[in-house]
């Protein structure tokens, strides 16, 4: 059957490039599939995922850290032949729309800059906030644009190079931020809900819905996990069905007090909250002060999706008894706990812990959403492994975090091998089931030879 459906595939895949191979020859600038589609590839060094954008030509392959938080496209914009790249010109209509949102301290200036002119470097230019927090450093920077290349989608094979319509906006870094930033990596990209983030500017652009979707890899391999923009069909073979028909789907909650570090008064914040209600290990409820789950008028607590933390992390209490929870269930399943390695609190002997597709049986992690949904977590996303010998519960005391004012911040090893579509047309989450226990995984290579 598996093996059938690839064959059916690849000969699809065949014909269907060489249509492509002619069709994209006519028309170069125009996107064939229904979605955009990003590839996701992940540091090993610093957990961190980045994406490849094509920036002015389609051989300028940019690559960016994804952050669900923040707004900005910005990278060295140096070491690239930017050769239409144009300045945002203070005061102009795009300038105003990019200043709707997150503006605090240069909202009013205009950006100019000393000799030599070069990509973010122009007098009387769009100025945006830009703020890095590894130098909790706070800058203003140039806004410009330039012509982009993406690849399009039908949900299975990918055609490549399409040029934008339109060019996209982002601004060019200040070394200072370039700092700590994985090897490779030139920059950032922005995925919260802002009017400049890139899923925004792309569905804008290419005229589609107002969806992106995450599927990230569990591995550093070569194979990326991918990004859409625009929605599905999602198919991840040798899976033979079309994953967005098997999605869980949770609203999108609004918290009306901003968790960005800059923001004007009054703005609710651009990231995004579900309503967890509570968490259940081996189906039995954690018990917690669930007030903690809600989100409060000064926007403290709840739950929100935060790739840039590589686990997930919880405020202690929470994480306590999480713990205390997940320690008792994997007594009874006779799993042997040894000295915990920090950061962690609870690990255990591998020896004593089972495989299965799904990852090490361990005990299950349930995310209780509305309507009685839950979203399940198998060892694959619960375990990680810190050497031969240990596994640990793969998730985080909130106490070592920065200003955790949220609650819960669902990391990338919780979302490594879901496919998680933001549907910011409709305000909802749809969550699959983890790849792994339909035998399949974000990596694929989508036959990008
Ligand atoms: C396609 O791109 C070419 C330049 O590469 C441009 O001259 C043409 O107007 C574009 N067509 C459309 C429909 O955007
Ligand atoms: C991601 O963006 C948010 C919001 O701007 C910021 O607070 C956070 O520090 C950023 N993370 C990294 C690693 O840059
Ligand atoms: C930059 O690219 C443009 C257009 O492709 C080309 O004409 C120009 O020579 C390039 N400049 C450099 C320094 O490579
Ligand atoms: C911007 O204007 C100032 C003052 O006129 C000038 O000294 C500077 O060279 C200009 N910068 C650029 C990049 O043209
Ligand atoms: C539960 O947490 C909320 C918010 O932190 C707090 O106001 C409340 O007093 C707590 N309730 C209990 C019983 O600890
Ligand atoms: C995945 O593989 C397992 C074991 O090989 C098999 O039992 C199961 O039916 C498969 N599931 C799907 C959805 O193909």
């Amino acid at each position: 059957m598996a093996s059938n459906f690839i064959f059916y595939h690849l000969l699809f895949h065949l014909v269907f490039v060489f249509l492509l191979a002619t069709n994209s020859e006519a028309q170069p600038n125009k996107s064939k599939g229904s979605a955009l589609i990003f590839p996701i590839r992940k540091d090993p060094r610093t957990l961190q995922y980045y994406t490849t954008l094509k920036v002015s030509t389609k051989d300028n392959h940019v690559k960016v850290v994804i952050n669900l938080s923040s707004q900005l496209t910005w990278f060295n914009c140096d070491v690239y032949n930017l050769s239409t790249y144009q300045p945002i010109i203070c005061g102009s209509e795009k300038c105003k729309n990019a200043k709707t949102e997150g503006c605090m301290l240069f909202c009013t200036v205009c950006k100019n800059c000393n000799l030599p002119k070069k990509p973010g470097c122009t007098n009387n230019t769009c100025s945006i906030d830009s703020y890095n927090p590894f130098t909790n450093y706070l800058s203003d920077q140039g806004l410009g644009e330039e012509t982009f290349f993406v690849d399009s989608t039908d949900g299975l094979t990918t055609s490549f190079n399409y040029k934008s319509p339109k060019p996209f906006q982002f601004s060019c870094a200040n070394p200072i931020q370039l700092r700590k930033l994985p090897a490779g990596t030139k920059g950032m990209t922005g995925l919260a809900n802002y009017k400049i983030s890139l899923h925004t500017q792309m569905s804008t652009l290419f005229k589609l819905p107002h969806k992106f979707a995450l599927c990230m890899p569990s591995t550093s391999s070569n194979i990326p996990g991918h990004m859409f923009v625009g929605g599905g069909p999602y198919m991840f073979p040798p899976y033979s069905k079309d994953i967005a028909e098997e999605l869980i789907s949770t609203p999108l909650l609004v918290n009306p007090q901003s968790t960005a570090p800059l923001y004007a008064a009054g703005e609710p914040s651009k990231e995004y909250f579900i309503d967890v209600k509570s968490i259940a290990v081996d189906g039995k409820l954690v018990e917690f002060n669930s007030s903690l789950l809600s989100i409060n008028q000064v926007g403290d607590g709840g739950t929100k999706f935060t790739s840039i933390f590589p686990f997930t992390y919880l405020e202690t209490s929470i994480y306590k008894a999480l713990v205390s929870d997940f320690t008792k269930a994997a007594a009874l399943r006779k799993m042997k706990r040894v000295a915990s390695v920090a950061p962690f609190g609870a690990c255990f002997s591998s020896k004593s812990i089972a495989k299965s597709q799904t990852g090490p049986v361990v005990p299950l992690i349930d995310l209780m959403l509305p309507d009685n949904q839950q979203w399940r977590f198998y060892g694959g996303n619960s375990m990680v492994s810190v050497n031969e010998d240990v596994l640990c519960l793969a998730f985080a005391d909130a106490e070592n975090k920065p200003n955790p004012k949220t609650s819960i911040g669902i990391g990338g090893y919780q979302l490594e091998n879901y496919l998680i579509e933001f549907d910011l047309v409709s305000s909802k989450v749809r969550i699959s089931t983890s790849l792994l226990l339909v035998n399949t995984t974000c990596s694929q290579s989508r036959l990008m030879l």
